[in-house]
């Protein structure tokens, strides 16, 4: 029988320990898919960064891409491989470029998602270069950034309208405070939003394709304790709600892989901050909820290069904006932002294809996660971040974590040690 490979590209940076892992998994699995184009085998490399012909055709049938953000020579070639090659990619990066945070608050308040109230601010400096001052001079209103808190109400967050990683968040707590976070907030725009009140809880929805974990998160931790190790925070409909609001934000932008971010208060969950595409990786931010993500990844993964899935190039915000109905409650609102984020994902046929070929997956998993190699995998990404005499006992601590998942998934799955 003939055989054709897919191609997997992973287009890093200073990722170290997923990549490993994703590479490890794929190996171990060592999946061959019967179609009638033959027997389909799996190979997967690291994206090399080379001048490129644009005429080139690619070589990748998909890539997991984690620098369309900053890296032009690899964001432009990425599109290039779209657009040109139908190369598949997570995630979309004409999205990533265009939807801010700011976009992302704008269409969900419209789809109804409970957001706080959110202004825009223009900046406080300007360039004075160009037709800048002209331009502000004559047409820019003057304005009392005292009224605009008045308007939102304290406690509200000043944060730029395009912001990520928590840079120039700042929290006000009253007018005063928010004159001074304003006056140096220099040439960024910027939203300032109304602050979620008494909030009991804190999630992070992780989006990959159809597939959805909500982790329990505190920000007031050091960055290696936020994603905490808890179960049973949310209940049934609570996660239903959590899950299903993440798929609908990540299929509305074409992100196959996001992060949305929830405060709870009175029983709801507030998202407040969901425009996160390709969220942080690493195993010393997300430790036991580590293996999940990258299962997901490979899952999602394998099923789009197997299947050809067709990249979505162009975001179709339609269908959602004609399910908005006013006269329904949240909850039958997000049942029909989910179907269409199911259909977007095609999550029926992706979970039927992973039961029939994927069916070891979990245990495979299990044997790769808790293996003496997984130590140094982990090892190398501590010591990428921590100070020399800090190295052992953050790779103990991350491993125990990731050990303490494999006991738990063991558990869960029936499997003996
Ligand atoms: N509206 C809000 N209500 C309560 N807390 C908020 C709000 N907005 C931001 N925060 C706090 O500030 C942090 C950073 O803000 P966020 O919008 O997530 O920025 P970034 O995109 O930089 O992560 C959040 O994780 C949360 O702790
Ligand atoms: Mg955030």
């Amino acid at each position: 029988m003939a055989v054709v490979t897919r191609r997997i590209g992973l287009s890093l940076g200073a990722d170290l320990c997923w990549p490993a892992a994703f590479e490890m998994l794929v190996k171990k699995l060592d999946l061959a898919v019967q179609s009638p184009e033959g027997e389909i085998r799996f190979d997967v490399q690291r994206v090399r960064v080379a001048p490129f012909d644009l005429a080139e055709p690619c070589r990748y049938d998909l890539v997991v891409d984690r620098l369309t953000h900053w890296f032009h020579t690899t964001r432009e070639w990425i599109k290039k491989s779209v657009v040109a090659d139908d190369l598949y990619v997570l995630n979309n990066p004409w999205s990533i470029q265009s939807n801010e945070k700011h976009t992302t608050y704008a269409a969900m308040m419209r789809l109804g998602l409970p957001i706080p109230k959110t202004m825009m601010i223009p900046p406080k400096a300007y360039e004075t270069d160009g037709d800048w001052e002209v331009t502000v001079r004559r047409y820019n209103d003057l304005f009392d950034v005292g009224e605009v808190g008045r308007g939102v109400g304290y406690p509200a967050f000043l944060k730029p309208y395009d912001g990520g990683g928590w840079v120039g968040v700042t929290q006000v707590k009253d007018e005063r405070d928010l004159r001074a976070a304003y006056d140096a907030s220099g040439k960024r725009v910027q939203h300032l939003q109304a602050g979620v009140k008494n909030w009991d809880l804190f999630v992070r929805a992780i989006g990959v394709g159809p597939q959805v974990q909500v982790v329990k998160y505190d920000p007031d931790q050091p960055l290696h304790g936020r994603y905490v190790v808890d179960f049973g925070f949310l209940d049934g409909p609570g996660w239903r709600t959590a899950t299903r609001v993440c798929r609908t934000i990540n299929a509305f932008f074409g992100w196959d892989f996001n992060s949305c971010e929830m405060l709870r208060a009175d029983g709801v969950l507030h998202p407040i901050d969901f425009a996160n595409a390709c969220p942080d990786s690493q195993v010393t931010s997300l430790h036991y909820h580590w293996p999940w993500l990258v299962k997901a990844l490979v899952r999602w993964s394998l099923f789009c290069a197997a299947t050809r899935r067709p990249m979505k190039m162009n975001l179709d915000w339609r269908p959602f904006l004609d399910a908005r109905d006013p006269g329904l409650d949240l909850d039958a609102q997000l049942d029909r932002y989910d179907a269409i984020a199911r259909a977007h994902f095609d999550a029926d046929r992706f979970e039927d294809w992973c039961q029939k070929h994927l069916a070891d997956f979990d245990r495979i998993a299990v044997d790769v996660f808790s293996a003496p190699e997984m130590r140094d995998v982990i090892r190398a990404k501590v010591a990428a971040l921590y100070p020399a005499h800090e190295v052992e006992a953050f790779t103990d601590h991350f491993h125990g974590l990731v050990r303490f998942w494999c006991k738990t998934e063991r558990d869960r799955i029936g499997m003996g040690e």
